[in-house]
């Protein structure tokens, strides 16, 4: 009985070996839409394959070591050289939603051998990774070009419907 599961294993590792080695572009999603933190702003719709095209399939730009992609980057180049692709590829798996929580702060001290456990929030992880190149590469940087202000953000930065009358008003 157990040979016949190891002959299934061993079909399914030559029939699918990319799915078992790597990521590449075909297992992305054409388009993603990031909303889990939706407060001021809607949430934003972020074309997956436009961004993989222009930057020719370099998956760790984005995801780091965890598709498996070469890494790049210096700083982490110095310790990730070897590291294999992880399981975990959604920003969100990682990067904290809150990270003075008490929950996260407790799984923090819980293992005290855990490493990088002063990563950047989740939308700090977004707003470096997607600003930071389009300062440089020449990607929209206006907070609405990614996402809408929504009633509670116009209210709360007293612009929109909530704009002073006064000064609109004004003429001199
Ligand atoms: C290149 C795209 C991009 C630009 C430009 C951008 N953001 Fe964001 N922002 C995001 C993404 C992605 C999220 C995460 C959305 C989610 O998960 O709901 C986010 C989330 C947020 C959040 C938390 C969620 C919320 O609705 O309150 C705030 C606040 C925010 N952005 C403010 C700004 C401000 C202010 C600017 C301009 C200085 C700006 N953003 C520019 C992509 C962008
Ligand atoms: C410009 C940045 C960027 C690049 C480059 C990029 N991705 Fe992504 N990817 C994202 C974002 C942002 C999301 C959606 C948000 C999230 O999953 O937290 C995403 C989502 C995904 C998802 C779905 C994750 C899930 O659990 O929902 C997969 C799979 C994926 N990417 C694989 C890849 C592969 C493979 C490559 C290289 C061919 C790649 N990505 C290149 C930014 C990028
Ligand atoms: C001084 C060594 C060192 C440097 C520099 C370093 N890492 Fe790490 N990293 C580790 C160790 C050790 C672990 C825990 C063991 C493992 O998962 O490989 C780890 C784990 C990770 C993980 C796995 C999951 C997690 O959340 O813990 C990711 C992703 C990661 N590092 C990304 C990065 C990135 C991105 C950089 C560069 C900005 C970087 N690392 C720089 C040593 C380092
Ligand atoms: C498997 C866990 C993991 C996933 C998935 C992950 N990150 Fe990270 N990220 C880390 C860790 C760990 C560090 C801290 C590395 C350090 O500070 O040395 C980090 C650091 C960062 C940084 C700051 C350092 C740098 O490289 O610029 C940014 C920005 C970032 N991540 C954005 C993202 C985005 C965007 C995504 C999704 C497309 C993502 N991360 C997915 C674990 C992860
Ligand atoms: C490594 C570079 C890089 C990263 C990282 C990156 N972008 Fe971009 N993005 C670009 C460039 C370059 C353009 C302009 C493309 C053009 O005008 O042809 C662009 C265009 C866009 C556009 C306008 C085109 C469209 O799809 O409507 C949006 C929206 C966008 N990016 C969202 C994001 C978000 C959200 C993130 C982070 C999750 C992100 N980008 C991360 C390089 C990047």
């Amino acid at each position: 009985m157990q040979k016949i599961y190891l002959i299934i294993i061993f079909l399914l590792f030559i029939t699918h070996p990319a799915d078992l080695i790597a990521m590449d572009a075909s297992d992305a999603p054409d388009e993603a839409e990031i909303n889990e933190l939706l407060n001021l702003y809607d949430k934003v719709t972020f074309n997956h394959k436009m961004h993989t095209d222009m930057l020719s399939d370099n998956c760790a730009l984005c995801h780091h070591h965890t598709t498996g992609k070469v890494l790049e980057k210096s700083s982490c180049v110095k310790c990730h050289k070897n590291s294999s692709e992880a399981t975990t590829v959604s920003c969100k798996d990682c990067h904290p939603k809150n990270r003075f929580e008490a929950q996260y702060l407790k799984e923090v001290s819980a293992d005290l051998t855990k490493y990088h456990t002063d990563k950047p929030g989740l939308k700090a992880a977004y707003h470096l990774n997607c600003m930071g190149c389009h300062k440089t590469m020449g990607g929209p940087a206006g907070c609405q070009d990614c996402h809408k202000r929504n009633d509670t953000g116009d209210k709360f930065f007293y612009s929109g419907k909530y704009a002073p009358k006064h000064i609109s008003q004004k003429t001199h």
